[in-house]
């Protein structure tokens, strides 16, 4: 579904990714781990678009995705922000709503339909009017999801999605991305080494911009790579 050939970035002098090249698939839940400062976000913002100034190719359905315009490519490879990015004057509906009242021609009555649909499926229906400050970080990120989910994107990018949630809010989003996973291809950028057991089908593990091992889960366990025993233990 996606071939990523030999992509490397840099920013002014200093590469940050390394002539990766690999395959996702449709059906994978793939999961981006490695240590702080190694290009996992840098990584997903590329195939984002939202950097372009790189070298190598990102082919998304046999397209190069310089071939599709951003807005287009943005809603079939969607993406969670670290920091979700919710408009702090605006409701949870408002937020949802913003991008497809103004980019499709759906009435009101069918926005609200569909609004509350993706919060139950969520399960924050009964935040509907709340303004993000009122929410927690969990409710946040669910809004953030819900946002996604309304462009019906076939790929879904997380940014650290544990990194600002408790035991028990990591449980039920797990779950979530276990579920999202049935109707998208999920990649999920971590350093949360829970991912490895709870989400991941496969395991992308990249180190100072290069790509140490990529393979399914039970091979990166079985792995005899001293950093990623290193990393694993
Ligand atoms: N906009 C930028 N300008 C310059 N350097 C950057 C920029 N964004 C990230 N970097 C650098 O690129 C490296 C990789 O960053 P990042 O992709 O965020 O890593 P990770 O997500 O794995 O922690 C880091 O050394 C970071 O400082
Ligand atoms: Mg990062």
């Amino acid at each position: 579904m996606i071939t990523i050939k030999n992509l490397s970035k840099s920013y002014g002098k200093t590469e940050i990714l390394k002539n990766i090249s690999f395959d996702i698939e449709k059906n994978d839940k793939l999961l981006i781990i490695g240590p702080s400062g190694s290009g996992k976000t840098t990584l997903i913002r590329c195939l984002n678009k939202l950097e372009k100034d790189y070298q190598g190719e990102i082919i998304f359905k046999k397209k190069n995705i310089k071939d599709i315009k951003d807005e287009l490519l943005r809603k079939k490879i969607g993406m969670v922000f670290q920091s979700y990015n919710l408009f702090p004057h605006l409701t949870v509906k408002e937020n949802i709503e913003l991008a497809p009242s103004k980019l499709t021609n759906a009435n009101k009555e069918e926005l609200s339909k569909k609004t509350l649909k993706l919060l139950k499926s969520v399960n924050i229906e009964e935040k509907i009017n709340e303004y993000p400050k009122n929410l927690s970080g969990g409710q946040k990120q669910r809004v953030a999801i819900s946002r996604t989910l309304a462009n019906n994107p076939e790929v879904i990018l997380f940014d650290e999605p544990t990194s600002a949630l408790d035991p028990e809010s990591i449980k039920s989003l797990v779950k979530l991305l276990n579920e999202l996973s049935k109707k998208a291809t999920i990649i999920v950028v971590s350093h949360d080494m829970s991912l490895i057991k709870s989400f991941a089908s496969k395991i992308l593990f990249i180190d100072k911009g290069k790509i140490i091992e990529y393979g399914t889960k039970e091979e990166i366990l079985k792995s005899t790579n001293p950093k990623i025993k290193k990393f694993l233990k």
